[in-house]
C-alpha cells in the first residue's frame, strides 16, 4: 500500500510548545499505517528553496521533544509563498508571488496534506493556500495569544510564568532600593502577557494596549506606593502600550521580507515622561524581551501542544481540511481558518480580567 504524505512545518516567531506538537503529529500518525510524516525546514522555506530541504520524522526523531524549546525544523517571519523576497537589478527588494510554483512542487514530492503551526500570519497564509486546493490544517501558535477562536494558544503560558517570575524577581530588588521598575513585556497589539503576569506578580500599574494611558494617573499611583522617600512600585508594560492620544513605539528593522514595524522602547519612554511629569524617584527598565520565546514549555503548553498535534493528525487522517485546531474548554474541535484569522483576540476593557486587575487595586492607567 502506498503511504500518504502530511507535511508538518513551523512558521512565525517561536514559541515553547512547537516541538510538543511535532511530537504530537508524529506519533498519532505513527498509529495509522498509511500515513508518513516529513518536516519542512523554516516555515515554506523548505519547499521553496532548491534544494528542497525536507525531512523524515519518525517516533525516534520527536524522542523527548516535549521539554525542547524553539523549533527542530526551524522558522522564520519574513516572506512566504505568496511574498517571496527577490533583489531587482537596482538593488531594490520587491516580492513575488510564487504560491502556485510551491503547490506544483508539493504535489511533485507526494504531499497529500500539510499542518502549518504558526500564528494569524501563517495562518493567513494556510487559508490562501487552501483557498487554492491543497489540504491544508492550521495549528494556532504564539506567546501573544491573539488569535481568536481558541481560549489559549500554546506558548503563552510560558511567558506569562517567565514573566512573573521576572516580577518577583524585580520585587526584591525595587524594595532594596525605593525604586521605581518598569517591565516592558511582548505580546504586540494585545495585553494579555502583560495583564496576566501583573495580576499574578502582584504589580502596582499594567498598561496594555487596549487601554490608552494618562500619565498623571500612573504619577499619583507611584506617590501611593511611597512614605515620602520609601516604598516602590512595579509597573508592568505591553510593548503595544501608548498614551492618551500617542501611539505605538517602535521601528523599521530594514530587515528583508520583515512586514512588522518592531515594537520595543515603551519602558524608556514611560521613564522619560514620568521623570518629565516631576516623578522624582529612581527608575528602572527591565526589558525581557526574547527570553519570553526561549526555553522549556511549562506542563500547561506541553499538554496543550500534545492536544493540538494529536487532534492535527486527526483532522488529516479525517480529510478535515481548512480547519485550524482550538481549544474550546473543556473541548479540542475545529473552526474554519477563515473564521480563525477574522479578528484578533484582544482584552475587553470591560471583561473580567481587567475587572479582576481592577479590584486588585492595579492601576490600568484610564
Ligand atoms: O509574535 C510574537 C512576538 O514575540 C511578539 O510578541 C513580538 O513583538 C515579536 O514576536 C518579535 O518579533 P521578532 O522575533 O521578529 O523580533
Amino acid at each position: 500500500m502506498a503511504l500518504k504524505r502530511v507535511m508538518v512545518l513551523t512558521g512565525g516567531g517561536d514559541c515553547p510548545g512547537l516541538n510538543a506538537v511535532i511530537r504530537g503529529i508524529v506519533k498519532r500518525a505513527a498509529q495509522e499505517k498509511d500515513w508518513e510524516v516529513v518536516g519542512c525546514i523554516e516555515s515554506f522555506n523548505g519547499v521553496l528553496r532548491e534544494p528542497t530541504e525536507i525531512v523524515m520524522l519518525d517516533e525516534k526523531s520527536v524522542e523527548g521533544l516535549q521539554i525542547q524549546g524553539g523549533t527542530i525544523l526551524g522558522t522564520t517571519n519574513k516572506g512566504g509563498p505568496f511574498a517571496w523576497p527577490v533583489k531587482e537589478a537596482d538593488g531594490t527588494w520587491t516580492t513575488v508571488d510564487r504560491s502556485d510554483e510551491m503547490l506544483r512542487k508539493l504535489q511533485y514530492m507526494g504531499v497529500d496534506a500539510v499542518i502549518n503551526i504558526g500564528g494569524d500570519g501563517s495562518q493567513r497564509i494556510s487559508l490562501g493556500l487552501y483557498k487554492k486546493g491543497l489540504n491544508i490544517v492550521g495549528v494556532p501558535k504564539t506567546i501573544d495569544n491573539d488569535l481568536s477562536m481558541t481560549d489559549y494558544t500554546f506558548g503563552f503560558q510560558t511567558a506569562v510564568q517567565i514573566c512573573t517570575d521576572a516580577i518577583d524577581k524585580l520585587v526584591t530588588t525595587a524594595a532594596s532600593h525605593n525604586r521605581v521598575f518598569i517591565m516592558e513585556v511582548m505580546g504586540r497589539d494585545a495585553g494579555w502577557i502583560a495583564l496576566h503576569s501583573a495580576i499574578a506578580g502582584g504589580a502596582d500599574v499594567c498598561l496594555i494596549p487596549e487601554i490608552p494611558y494618562d500619565i498623571e494617573r500612573i504619577k499619583q499611583k507611584i506617590e501611593t506606593r511611597y512614605n515620602k522617600r520609601r516604598g516602590f512600585c512595579v509597573i508592568v508594560i505591553a510593548e503595544g502600550a501608548m498614551p492618551q492620544g500617542g501611539g505605538i513605539t517602535g521601528t523599521e528593522t530594514g530587515e528583508v521580507g520583515y512586514q512588522h514595524i518592531k515594537l520595543g522602547g515603551v519602558a524608556d519612554k514611560l521613564a522619560a515622561d514620568l521623570k518629565t511629569a516631576g516623578v522624582e524617584h529612581d527608575i528602572r527598565c527591565t526589558i525581557l524581551g526574547h527570553l519570553q520565546r526561549g526555553g522549556t514549555p511549562i506542563a500547561f503548553d506541553r499538554v496543550l501542544a500534545a492536544e493540538f498535534g494529536v487532534r492535527a493528525m486527526e483532522f488529516v487522517i479525517e480529510g478535515q481540511f481548512g480547519q485550524m485546531v482550538a481549544y474550546h474548554h473543556p473541548d479540542i474541535i475545529g473552526v474554519s481558518l477563515e473564521e480563525a484569522v477574522s479578528r484578533p483576540h484582544l482584552i475587553d476593557p470591560n471583561g473580567h480580567l481587567v475587572h479582576t486587575a481592577k479590584g486588585l487595586g492595579i492601576e490600568l492607567g484610564n
